[in-house]
């Protein structure tokens, strides 16, 4: 990895210290760092972000597990929070633009010329809105000590692990780092995902949005799915921009725009690119609750089931993984 000079080389060091495990999807390996497992790819990011990245009060965070409905939360949240600035939505930038690409996530863009990238951030208009996939404990100081608001979104662990599946694939299909669905899933049984283990992920925030709720918002795709007018409701009044009776239509409007069906079906989601490595199309796949069914054999339900169960013990947290439509 590129850490240059003194310290460069400590780190270097650091990480060729730590455990390794061969990686699937984009990344080589994953390291155990901070007790979660970190894409080779991203290092130097997580690196990047925790050590450069400021926080300001008014910033507002989308945080995650991969695959748990990141691009629907980061569509909804940059819709509602510039709400004000466009109002018919005609021009909104959702049109045009994946919400990957509005709403960043900071370990994956803070590579390269970190310097220039980190005076632009201080400039950007506010409130900023940015996006990572770190687990809470992992977060740069200043958003921990900060009265930033993070909105959490997470899925049943059945159907994270089949949409990673999808979505890893597609890089396995055009790298060396190819394995099979039955590999993959004793690793993401084993922890052994990037930035898992998954339950330690969603656990993090869980704890942090009982201990301080005006910081944190945790949220679950199934939820969503089954109550969206709700949930954008409650991230409105989180984000303390509450949507007046006047206002009822432009939530109704937002909803719509940001729906599975009208995101999949725009020119930019169809055919454009992020970051030149992944074509759009594929943050939208099925956008169901219970798609796993199809995938997972008896002996799969079984073992995950109890691996939930037993990490979830206690902590007051569960998951729908049918839908109950
Ligand atoms: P499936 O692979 O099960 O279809 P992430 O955004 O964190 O990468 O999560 C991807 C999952 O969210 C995919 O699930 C994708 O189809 C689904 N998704 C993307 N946009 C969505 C939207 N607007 N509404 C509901 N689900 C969405």
């Amino acid at each position: 990895m590129a850490l240059v000079g003194a310290q460069g080389n400590e780190d270097e060091k650091m990480i060729l210290s730590l455990p390794k495990e061969r990686g699937w999807g984009k990344a080589p390996y994953f390291y155990f760092f901070q007790n979660f497992w970190c894409p080779s790819i991203s290092l130097q990011g997580v690196h990047n972000f925790q050590k450069y990245f400021q926080a300001k009060d008014n910033d507002v965070f989308v945080a995650s597990f991969p695959k748990s409905g990141t691009t629907w939360l980061k569509a909804l949240t940059f819709a509602i929070i510039n709400c004000q600035h466009f109002e018919s939505l005609v021009n909104h930038p959702l049109l045009t633009s994946n919400p990957h690409e509005l709403v960043p996530f900071l370990e994956f863009s803070l590579v390269g010329d970190v310097d220039e990238k980190i005076v632009k951030l201080s400039h950007m208009t506010e409130p900023r809105n940015f996006a990572t996939h770190l687990p809470f404990p992992s977060l740069p100081t200043s958003i921990k000590e900060s009265n930033i608001r993070i909105i959490y979104i997470c899925r049943n662990p059945f159907d994270t692990f089949v949409s990673g599946w999808h979505f890893f694939s597609i890089f396995m299909s055009e790298s060396s780092h190819k394995i099979t669905i039955e590999e993959a899933f004793e690793r993401f049984c084993n922890g052994v995902i990037g930035f898992g283990p998954w339950w330690s992920h969603v656990l993090g925030y869980w704890k942090e949005s009982i201990t301080r709720p005006n910081k944190v918002l945790f949220l679950k795709y199934e939820d969503l799915k089954e109550d969206i007018s709700f949930h954008v409701k409650r991230i409105a009044d989180f984000l303390g921009c509450p949507f007046i009776e006047e206002e009822k239509g432009m939530m109704e409007s937002i909803i719509k725009l940001c729906s599975f069906d009208k995101m999949k079906d725009l020119e930019v989601n169809k055919f454009g690119h992020h970051l030149k490595i992944i074509e759009n199309k594929h943050f939208f796949r099925k956008g169901e609750i219970g798609d796993w069914v199809n995938h997972f054999s008896p002996s799969m339900i079984e073992k995950l089931s109890k691996i939930i169960e037993e990490k979830l013990s206690g902590s007051g947290l569960s998951f729908k993984t049918q839908s109950s439509s």
